[in-house]
C-alpha cells in the first residue's frame, strides 16, 4: 500500500497523458477525468480510476489537478455545474497548470475562497518531450503552504520549481515566456529564409546559429526540426496563437504597449489560413519560404 496523497487529473492531451502517467509512475493513486473517453483506457490500464466529471473526480480526492486547453476548459472543469468546485471539500488542493488568462484565472480564484479550496496556479514551461522525461519548469503562485504542501507532486512532473507569488503572477510570467518563445520562433524563420536565399548552406548556418551568441536551448531543440523540416508538433500554431492573445489581452488591461508580439500574432492567422495551424508553431519557417517565392539559381545571387 502506498502512504501518497490520492490524486484526481483532469486532462489527457498531448502534455496532460505524460505527465499523469508520471505520476503514476512516482506510485501516486491517480483517478482521471478526460472530456472524451479515447485516452482514459491508457491510464485504466495503467491502473488509474476513471471518473465521469470533474464534479465526481472532486468527490474522492485532497488533490486535484487539471492540465487542459485554455480559459473555456478551466472554466468548465472547475466553476461550471459539472465542475469540481461543486464537489470539492474546503481544504482541497486544486492545481491547474494548463496556459490560461489571469483574469479567468481570478475568477477560479474567487470562487476557490468562497468553498475554502486553496488554488495554486502553476502553469508549466517546457515541451511534450520534457513532459515525458519529467523535466518540466514549473511556475507556480498561490497559497503558499499549499505550494510547499505539493512540492513532492511538483518533483514527479518537473525539475524546476519556480514559487512566485500569492496571486497570479504565475500565470503572467507563463506569458512573459511564452511570448519570447513564439518571437523567437518568428525571428528564425525570418533570419533562416534569408540566409539560405542569400545562397547558404542550410545545415552548415544551422551549426554555425546554434554555436553562436544567439545560440539557446530552444534554439538547441529546434535544429533537427528545422533540419528535417518535420514540424510534427510538440506545441502547434494554434496554440501558439492562443498565448499570444492571452498575452496581448493582458497587456491591453495593463495598458502595455506590446507591438512586437501585436505583428508576430498575424503570422499565427497566416499560418492557420495556410492550413498550417495544426503544425509545429516553428513551421513558420515554411510559411516564409513561401512567402519569399520559389527558390533563386546560385546565378540570382
Ligand atoms: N504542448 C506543449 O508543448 C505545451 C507546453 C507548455 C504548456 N502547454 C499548455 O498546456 C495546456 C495543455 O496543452 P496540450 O498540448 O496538452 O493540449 P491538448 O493536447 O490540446 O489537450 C487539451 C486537453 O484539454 C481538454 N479540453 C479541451 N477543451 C475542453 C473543455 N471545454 N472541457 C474540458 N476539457 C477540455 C482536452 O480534452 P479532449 O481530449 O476531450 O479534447 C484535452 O484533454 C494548454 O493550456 C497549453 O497551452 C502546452
Amino acid at each position: 500500500m502506498t502512504n501518497k496523497r490520492k490524486i484526481g487529473w483532469i486532462g489527457l492531451g498531448k502534455m496532460g497523458l505524460p505527465m499523469s502517467q508520471n505520476l503514476i509512475q512516482a506510485g501516486y493513486p491517480l483517478t482521471v477525468y478526460n472530456r472524451t473517453r479515447t485516452t482514459t483506457r491508457l491510464l485504466a490500464d495503467r491502473g488509474a480510476q476513471i471518473a465521469d466529471s470533474p464534479k465526481a473526480l472532486a468527490r474522492e480526492v485532497e488533490v486535484l489537478i487539471s492540465m487542459i486547453a485554455d480559459d473555456r476548459a478551466l472554466e468548465q472543469v472547475s466553476i461550471a455545474a459539472e465542475g469540481a468546485f461543486a464537489a470539492a471539500q474546503a481544504g482541497t488542493i486544486y492545481i491547474d497548470m494548463s496556459t490560461v488568462s489571469p483574469t479567468v484565472s481570478s475568477r477560479v480564484a474567487e470562487a476557490a475562497a468562497k468553498k475554502g479550496i486553496k488554488y495554486l496556479r502553476a502553469p508549466v514551461s517546457g515541451s511534450t518531450a520534457l513532459a515525458e522525461a519529467a523535466t518540466l519548469t514549473i511556475l507556480t503562485s498561490g497559497p503558499r503552504d499549499a505550494h510547499d504542501a505539493c512540492v513532492d507532486i511538483f518533483g514527479a512532473l518537473g525539475q524546476k520549481l519556480f514559487y512566485v507569488g500569492s496571486g497570479e503572477e504565475a500565470r503572467y510570467l507563463k506569458l512573459v515566456l511564452n511570448m519570447m518563445v513564439g518571437l523567437t520562433s518568428g525571428m528564425i524563420a525570418e533570419a533562416l529564409t534569408f540566409g539560405q536565399r542569400g545562397g547558404l548552406d542550410w545545415n552548415q548556418m544551422m551549426d554555425i546559429v546554434n554555436s553562436s551568441v544567439v545560440a539557446s536551448p530552444l534554439v538547441g531543440y529546434k535544429t533537427q526540426m528545422l533540419r528535417n523540416r518535420d514540424f510534427a508538433p510538440a506545441f502547434t500554431a494554434t496554440q501558439m496563437a492562443k498565448d499570444f492573445d492571452l498575452a496581448l489581452g493582458a497587456g491591453r488591461a495593463l495598458k502595455v504597449p506590446m507591438p512586437i508580439t501585436a505583428l508576430v500574432r498575424q503570422f499565427w492567422t497566416a499560418m492557420d489560413a495556410q492550413g498550417k495551424g495544426h503544425l509545429d508553431y516553428f513551421a513558420l519557417l515554411s510559411l516564409f519560404e513561401e512567402l519569399a517565392g520559389p527558390q533563386k539559381g546560385a546565378d540570382n545571387h
